[in-house]
């Protein structure tokens, strides 16, 4: 990441979290987490960016800075309407609105709405509701997609955290690692079904021969 607008204001609003006159904790990623993921989205060549937990648009624009690149765009949602004013604010800032999407309520009642295919999901919201976005959301991510949920070292041993690892793994076309960066981010990839070749399509012709 090297656009000196987008850095400026992630400082800002590191240097905000500090005060004590906030109205809510804003609760943001590390800056290293965000880094990894603009990374991989670079990698990717993702274009569709699905984030669920705005808070004051931190995470937001290394999401939002990869999409620009990748001519894509991030949705964001959010439900505090004093995170939502802050958001807004970051965005236009870092000069990054143009690429994101902010949805303004509970994520809960709007998911229906967030349609695919997703390249990329990062779940940030309330832990209890993980395992409610991932089985809402596994359908419409692309095969080779990631969803990435965030305090999973922070608040390991949380029913919410266990749960969801749990059900994850119940996917046979889920592999997921838990990755000790920030809070621990669980990344989970949407395994592709695998093609036959013509090897196996001849053994299975030629089983009980
Ligand atoms: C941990 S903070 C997100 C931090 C942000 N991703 C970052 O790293 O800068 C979680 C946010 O999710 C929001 N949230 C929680 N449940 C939500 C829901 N059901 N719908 C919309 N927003 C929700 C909270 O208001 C809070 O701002």
């Amino acid at each position: 990441m090297r656009d000196e607008q987008v850095w400026q204001t992630l400082r800002e609003l590191e240097e905000l979290e500090q005060r004590e006159d906030l109205q809510e904790g804003l609760w943001r990623i590390s800056e290293e987490t965000g880094l990894l993921f603009n990374l991989i989205l670079r990698h990717s060549g993702a274009r569709r960016i699905l984030e669920i937990g705005t808070s004051s648009g931190y995470s937001t624009l290394f999401l939002a800075d990869a999409a620009r690149a990748n001519g894509g765009k991030v949705v964001t949602c959010e439900m505090s309407e004093y995170k939502i004013g802050l958001a807004k604010e970051t965005f236009a800032k870092a000069g990054l609105a143009e690429h994101i999407v902010l949805l303004e309520g509970n994520a809960l009642e709007r998911v229906d709405e967030l349609d695919g295919p997703w390249d990329f999901i990062f779940l940030d919201g309330m832990k209890d509701e993980y395992i409610f976005y991932f089985s809402e959301l596994w359908s419409k991510l692309r095969p080779g997609g990631l969803i990435v949920a965030d305090n999973m070292i922070s608040h390991e041993g949380y029913l919410g955290i266990e749960a969801y690892k749990f059900t994850v793994d119940c996917f046979e076309d889920a592999a997921s690692v838990t990755v000790p960066i920030g809070s621990g981010d669980r990344f989970t990839v949407k395994l592709a079904a695998l093609q036959k070749t013509a090897i196996d399509q001849d053994a299975e012709k030629h089983q009980g021969d």
